[in-house]
């Protein structure tokens, strides 16, 4: 009781606000003295050089646009390239393209590297494909990966995937929701390392 009656304000200062506000709107409803236009033009500028910054900082984050073209990097990336300079030209090129230097396996492979939503828009899924407003996207449920990847069919891919199938196990059996692990916009995660040790290589 006492800590909450502690952090009323006094009355005296609740007067004081009351008159600070009256103040205020008094003097912004007559005319504006000379100071004031000052402070006015000062403080625009001020939000105006706020604005250009934003815009140049946020122009060098990766956009997520959907009339770009997947194997246009520097379309989205207008900041630093994602690719090392000598990089081969990756316009026109699909994931086949990309599979013919980067086997998925093997020492060069892209498995972690490129996010999901890349790996999937260079094989046709478009953001269209699943975000049903690409206008205004939401975060996409299961049920679309499932429209597209029949799970019985992915488990028999991985059933030899050591230590163990991370797509059946004794607690979700072939159930678990694919966005535990496999993210599209950001680096997937390992779900099951909360409790075990197991070291997946996550696409
Ligand atoms: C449609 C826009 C778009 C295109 C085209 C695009 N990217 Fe990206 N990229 C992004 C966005 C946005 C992110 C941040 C993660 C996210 O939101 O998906 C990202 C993240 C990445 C990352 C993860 C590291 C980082 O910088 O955040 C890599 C690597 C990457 N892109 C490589 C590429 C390559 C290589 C290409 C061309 C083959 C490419 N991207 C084309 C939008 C794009
Ligand atoms: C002609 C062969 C070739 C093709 C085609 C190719 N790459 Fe590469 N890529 C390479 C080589 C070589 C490297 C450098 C590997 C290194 O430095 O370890 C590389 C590096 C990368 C990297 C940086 C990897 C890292 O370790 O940070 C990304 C991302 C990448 N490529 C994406 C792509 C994508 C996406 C495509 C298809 C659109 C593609 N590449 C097509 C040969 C190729
Ligand atoms: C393979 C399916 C897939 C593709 C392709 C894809 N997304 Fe997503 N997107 C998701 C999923 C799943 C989420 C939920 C969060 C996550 O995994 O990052 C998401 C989240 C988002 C969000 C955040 C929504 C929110 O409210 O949190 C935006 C914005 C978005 N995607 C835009 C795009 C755009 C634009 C493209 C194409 C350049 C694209 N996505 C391609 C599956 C996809
Ligand atoms: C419109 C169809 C479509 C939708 C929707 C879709 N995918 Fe895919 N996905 C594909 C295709 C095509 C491939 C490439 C062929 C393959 O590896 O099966 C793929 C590949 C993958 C891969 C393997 C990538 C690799 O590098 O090995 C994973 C993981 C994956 N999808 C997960 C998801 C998840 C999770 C969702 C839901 C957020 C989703 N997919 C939604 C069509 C789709
Ligand atoms: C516990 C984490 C986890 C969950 C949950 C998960 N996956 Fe995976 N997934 C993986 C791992 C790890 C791999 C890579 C296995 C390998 O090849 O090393 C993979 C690979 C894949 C592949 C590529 C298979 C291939 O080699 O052709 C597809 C497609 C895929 N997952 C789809 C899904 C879908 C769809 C869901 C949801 C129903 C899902 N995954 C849920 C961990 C997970
Ligand atoms: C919250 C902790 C937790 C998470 C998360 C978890 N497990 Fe388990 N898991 C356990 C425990 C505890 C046991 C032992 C239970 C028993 O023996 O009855 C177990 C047992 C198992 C077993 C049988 C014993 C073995 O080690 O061979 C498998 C297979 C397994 N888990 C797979 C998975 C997979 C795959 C995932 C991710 C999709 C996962 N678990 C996520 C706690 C967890």
């Amino acid at each position: 009781m006492r800590g909450e009656a502690e952090t009323l304000l006094p009355p005296t200062a609740i007067e004081e606000i009351c008159e600070f506000i009256q103040e205020e709107t008094m003097t912004s409803s007559h005319a504006y003295s000379k100071t004031r236009r000052l402070w006015m033009s000062r403080s625009l500028q001020l939000f105006m050089l706020c604005c250009v910054s934003t815009f140049m900082f946020s122009a060098q984050e990766p956009q997520r646009l959907p009339q770009a073209k997947p194997s246009d990097c520097a379309a989205c990336h207008t900041g630093n390239s994602p690719l090392p300079k000598d990089h081969a030209p990756t316009a026109g090129l699909v994931m086949a393209d990309c599979l013919a230097c980067h086997a998925r396996g093997g020492n060069n492979s892209l498995t972690g590297k490129l996010p999901l939503s890349h790996v999937h828009q260079l094989q046709g899924v478009t953001c269209g494909k699943c975000h049903d407003d690409v206008n205004s996207p939401e975060p996409v449920a299961k049920g679309k990966c499932m429209s597209c990847h029949d799970m019985e069919k992915v488990a028999a891919t991985t059933a030899g995937i050591k230590p163990v199938n991370p797509h059946t196990s004794p607690h979700y059996g072939k159930k678990s929701d694919c966005n535990l692990c496999h993210h599209q916009h950001e680096k997937s995660e390992n779900y099951c390392s909360q409790c075990h040790k197991f070291d997946f290589r996550l696409p």
